[in-house]
């Protein structure tokens, strides 16, 4: 079964909401241990039972991925991971005149530095393992320019950069890193945007917006061996482009 999780662990950062829950849902439901990674225990805890519902195991493991340290921590307590799912992520949209310090700061923290050091502390015993796979959530904004999406785009951008240098580093070894570059996503999170954000299914060529959960397949496919010649890629789940003119 190439999408067979069983005997497996995964770690999906930001799997108390949206795209991560998703996928935490899913890799679960295909066998998978899950580390259901987070900040808010409510949420989390909601994950975790929406799991166990379904037959799977999960526990939750809490950390602020700006703080350093914390994830740090949270790599220590994760254990052995043979699945890294790096979702979390903040998208706090200005234009570059509104964008303060702290905002440019916040981004890079979480979106980049907290990937950055998980990898940097998982990847090596998935190395010694000779298996693993890494998968980073990445968006369209990494490469289409929006109005308010410059830092947000800034951070994607890099960590797809690191998603191919990751590839060459560990591929070596048998682990695989890629990245999907998600459309606009109906989550917890594009819902306070309200119908600005709705609107954003204009620029798609399906002309709406993704579920989490087909989000979370593209996430699945490159964790799983179906996917076991796929190294440093960049999926696009975005809809399409719609026609110009
Ligand atoms: N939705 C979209 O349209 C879209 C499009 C392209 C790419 N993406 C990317 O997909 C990923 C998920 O997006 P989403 O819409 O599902 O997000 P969401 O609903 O806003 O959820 C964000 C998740 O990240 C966690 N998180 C945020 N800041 C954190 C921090 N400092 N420390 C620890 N955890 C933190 C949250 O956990 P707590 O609330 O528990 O703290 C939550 O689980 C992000 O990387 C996003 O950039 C989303």
């Amino acid at each position: 079964m190439p999408h067979d999780f069983s005997g497996r662990t995964a770690l999906v950062t930001g799997a108390t909401s949206g795209i991560g829950r998703a996928t935490a849902v899913a890799l679960a439901e295909r066998g998978a241990a899950v580390v259901v990674h987070g900040r808010d225990p409510r949420r989390a805890a909601e994950t975790v039972a929406l799991i166990e519902e379904k037959g799977g195991t999960a526990r939750f493991e809490a950390a602020d991925l700006a703080d350093p340290a914390e994830v740090t921590r949270l790599a220590a307590r994760a254990g052995s991971v043979d699945v890294l799912v790096n979702n979390a992520g903040i998208f706090r949209f200005a234009s570059t005149a509104d964008t303060d310090q702290a905002t440019f700061g916040a981004h890079l923290d979480v979106n980049l530095r907290a990937p950055f050091l998980l990898v940097q502390a998982l990847a090596p015993a998935m190395v010694a393992r000779g298996r693993g796979a890494v998968v980073n959530l990445s968006s369209g904004a990494a490469a289409t320019p929006g109005f308010g999406t410059g830092v947000y785009g800034a951070s994607k951008a890099a960590l797809e950069s690191l998603t191919r240098v990751w590839a060459a580093e560990f591929g070596p070894a048998g682990v695989r890193v890629n990245a999907v570059a998600a459309g606009p996503t109906r989550t917890e999170g594009t819902a306070v945007h309200g119908e600005a954000f709705e609107a954003a299914a204009q620029s798609v060529a399906l002309r709406r917006l993704a579920d989490a959960d087909e989000i979370a397949e593209a996430v699945v496919f490159l964790a799983s061996d179906a996917a076991g010649y796929v190294n440093g890629a960049t999926l696009s789940a975005m809809g399409g482009l719609p026609a110009l003119g």
